[in-house]
């Protein structure tokens, strides 16, 4: 593997500067190129990645947390989100287009996916058209954003909110499911009531099930465990809060169902990646600027 050389005017490379509202970019990683190094950012970024893995293999991070990325899969990393991933050490190359973004405020709802892992959300297994819808919009926000023509970085960000719009609604939490009506009870009974403990004997009791044929269903029509899935809707509407409410974390804690605020925060973290107050701060300064 060859030591990148400096240089500070190809986004390709490291030291370029990030300081734009857009960046786009193909990254052809072939072995042993000049491309062919670790894309290493411990603190992340100032703003959101958005990849899509066009050819070949990558590897995303390492030991515990890796994992690999192949045709039509996506990552999305928030601002605070480490960066660290290569070529697939098995693959010729990687080749990977990307969008380097600072959000709109009104998009946070957009930029929450479903499945995160090690604080960066992970799309898998989309269907080819909707891979090629996918492609075919970072293609159309690369060229938006490197012409020099009236309205066409306007342009640019409308075709990524567009692109945004796409992702989030392939989510499979978007996808239209028919889920069967004792687990929709079970869903209702649990989000009016989120900050509230059920056991799984109590909801299955509700919905005349037994405990273990209710958490084999749930798992099978939601694609996660009852608690996991409470958990989740715990985080997420306290994201909601976070960014739309000045009620204290503390408070916020409580509402969501976490008697200990310490313990809400390391959970916060763990699923997000960065801590509460963060993740508020960062909404607040996007809102602003
Ligand atoms: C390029 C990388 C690409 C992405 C952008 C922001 O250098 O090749 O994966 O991280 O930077």
């Amino acid at each position: 593997m060859k030591f990148p050389p400096m240089q500070l005017d190809n986004p390709l490379l490291p030291n370029y500067d990030f300081d734009a509202h857009l960046v786009a970019g193909l990254t052809p990683i072939e072995r042993d190129s000049e491309l062919d190094f670790i894309i290493d950012r411990p603190n992340g970024m100032q703003g959101f990645i958005i990849n899509i893995t066009t050819r070949g293999k990558g590897m995303i991070f390492r030991g515990e947390d890796q994992f690999e990325v192949g045709h039509g899969d996506l990552l999305l990393f928030p601002p605070e989100a480490a960066h660290f991933y290569q070529r697939h050490d098995q693959e010729p190359r990687w080749y990977h287009r990307w969008i380097y973004f600072r959000p709109r405020g009104f998009w946070s709802e957009l930029l929450s996916w479903q499945l995160s892992t090690g604080g960066v959300y992970l799309t898998k297994n989309l269907s080819e058209d909707s891979v090629q819808l996918i492609e075919s919009l970072f293609i159309d926000v690369d060229l938006a954003s490197k012409q020099d023509t009236p309205f066409s970085g306007e342009l640019a960000v409308n075709l990524l909110e567009q692109l945004l719009i796409r992702c989030k609604t392939l989510q499979p939490e978007n996808a239209i499911r028919k889920l069967d009506p004792r687990i929709i009870e079970v869903i209702n009974i649990m989000s009016d009531n989120i900050c509230r403990e059920y056991s799984v004997e109590e909801l299955a009791s509700r919905v005349y099930l037994s405990a273990s044929r209710l958490a084999h269903l749930f798992r099978e029509d939601v694609g996660s465990t009852i608690i996991q899935w409470r958990n989740d809707q715990r985080i997420n509407y306290a994201k909601q809060l976070l960014t739309t409410s000045q009620i204290s974390i503390n408070r916020i804690s409580r509402i969501v169902g976490y008697t200990d605020p310490l313990y809400f925060s390391r959970i916060f973290k763990r699923v997000i990646g960065v801590s509460p107050k963060a993740f508020r701060n960062y909404h607040v300064s996007i809102e602003e600027d």
